[in-house]
């Protein structure tokens, strides 16, 4: 597994610099006097006294690499060094959060606390003071009237999409973690397993529990790939083997990997013509996706970017004579949408889908998706720093198949040769982008390539 080859406590003070820098300019603007951010309460089963897994917000994750520790609140004061309620009761059914230690420890002045009153009592002026958390009865019982004021969120997001040297690390990182897993998954299902199995073997070589990992993986055999966010994990090995897509991440410092691969089972691309066809269908959308990946660089419009993915889509459906007009007619007739619904990518940081991918600027002002692709989560023009999503897909859903045959498109469409791909599910193909000015840094296939040469 590869290591920070940065000092982190470097780039981990440089970063936190930059955050207090926003947070007090964000402060002033707003005519605050202090921001205290809740990393969050554990939930509990109803009826039960055991928590669900437990994930600090996503706000306090961008300050401190805490995503276990609830409980904890850092408060921002200009010009004063930022305080960190360290929640720490000794507890007799769970280990304790320890000593506070690691790299980031001298950015903060710790105190550790053994209950919430003690921060509720220490807080002046509550008034004037702004919350960020999902708590707001605790912010009320606090005195505090600000809770997650939206002008604040959307300049914390807006700011957000433009990344650090250190969140930068920890999001090539966690891609390396990731693409470890992901050779692994891809080793288990060219040996036969289930997908339960499969995903064993992906959290083995993660070293990650599910409960860490920052989404839960998509594992899907054959006609599960054609759903976008499979949940379930068969522990049935299907009776024939036909394709899997595999959607799984992994979380480095509280930043998130958001890796998709597609592969065809080698009996069925030897022996049957939809299997050779599935497989040259990979290689097809796997071009595209690189091509893709090349042009999300700086000044880039997303919403074009989108576009173009369509229309790259729509060439491969006339190629394979798939769909019987041409690419033009496929997007104009809107033929695309059925078999990719999803947008070509998203932000990426401490959320999966990071906040701010709809803004038009820091304010919040809403910049939507064009009214053809509403399920397109970034709009903006890309800038250097980002790191986005390039995820083209090209799926075969069932319900959208029956809506796109029964509509007056459904007779250009070569359903004899398409019924046969219904099997596979589908394809997604999903790397991880960092925007540069001229450029950009693939940080997943950089992931992949470091492990190539290490074996
Ligand atoms: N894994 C969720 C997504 O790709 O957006
Ligand atoms: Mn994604
Ligand atoms: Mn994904």
């Amino acid at each position: 597994m590869r290591l920070f080859t940065l000092s982190l406590e470097q780039i981990f003070s440089n970063h936190f610099a930059v955050q207090l820098q926003l947070a007090e300019s964000l402060l002033a603007e707003h005519s605050l006097e202090q921001l205290i951010i809740f990393s969050g309460s554990q939930k509990t089963l109803f009826r039960d006294d055991h928590h669900f897994p437990f994930v600090a917000n996503p706000y306090f994750r961008r300050w401190l690499p805490l995503s276990q520790h609830a409980n904890c609140a850092l408060l921002i004061r200009p010009g004063q060094k930022p305080q960190l309620y360290y929640f720490n009761p000794a507890d007799l059914w769970h280990l304790s959060a320890g000593n506070p230690e690691g790299f980031w420890v001298d950015c903060v002045e710790i105190i550790e606390i053994e209950t919430l009153q003690q921060i509720g009592s220490d807080l002046l002026q509550p008034e004037r003071i702004a919350f960020i958390g999902e708590e707001a009865a605790l912010a009320q019982q606090w005195g505090i009237t600000q809770i997650n004021p939206k002008p604040l969120l959307a300049a914390l997001d807006w700011a957000a999409g433009v990344k650090t040297d250190y969140e930068l690390e920890c999001l090539r990182e966690a891609n390396c973690v990731a693409a470890e897993g992901h050779l692994a998954a891809a080793e288990a299902f060219a040996e036969g397993y289930s997908e339960f199995g499969i995903n064993l073997s992906y959290l083995a070589a993660t070293g990650q529990r599910e409960s860490q990992l920052p989404y839960g993986n998509i594992v899907a055999l054959n006609e599960h790939a054609a759903i976008l966010h499979y949940q379930q994990q068969s522990q049935q090995r299907p009776e024939k083997s036909y394709s899997f897509l595999l959607d799984a991440g992994a979380q480095v410092q509280g930043y998130a990997a958001d890796i998709s691969r597609s592969y065809v089972a080698a009996g069925a691309r030897k022996h049957t013509p939809a299997g050779a066809l599935y497989a040259e269908l990979i290689e097809a959308m796997e071009q595209v996706q690189l091509q893709l990946c090349q042009q999300a660089v700086a000044g880039q419009c997303f919403v074009a970017l989108n576009q173009r993915c369509h229309q790259q889509l729509a060439e491969i459906l006339a190629r394979f004579d798939l769909v019987r007009l041409t690419p033009d007619e496929i997007v104009a007739q809107g033929i695309t949408r059925t078999f990719m619904p999803h947008g070509l990518g998203h932000l990426l940081g401490t959320l999966v889908h990071d906040a701010g991918g709809l803004q038009a600027d820091s304010q919040g002002t809403l910049l939507a998706p064009p009214a053809e692709y509403p399920m397109l989560r970034l709009t903006r023009i890309l800038q250097p720093g980002m790191v986005v999503t390039i995820e083209p897909g090209l799926y075969f859903i069932e319900p959208l198949l029956a809506q796109l045959a029964a509509s007056p498109q459904g007779h250009a469409v070569n359903w004899p040769k398409l019924d046969k791909l219904r099997c596979y599910g589908g394809i997604r193909i999903e790397d991880n982008i960092h925007v540069l000015a001229d450029g950009i840094e693939n940080l997943t296939r950089d992931a992949f390539a470091d492990l190539d040469q290490a074996s």
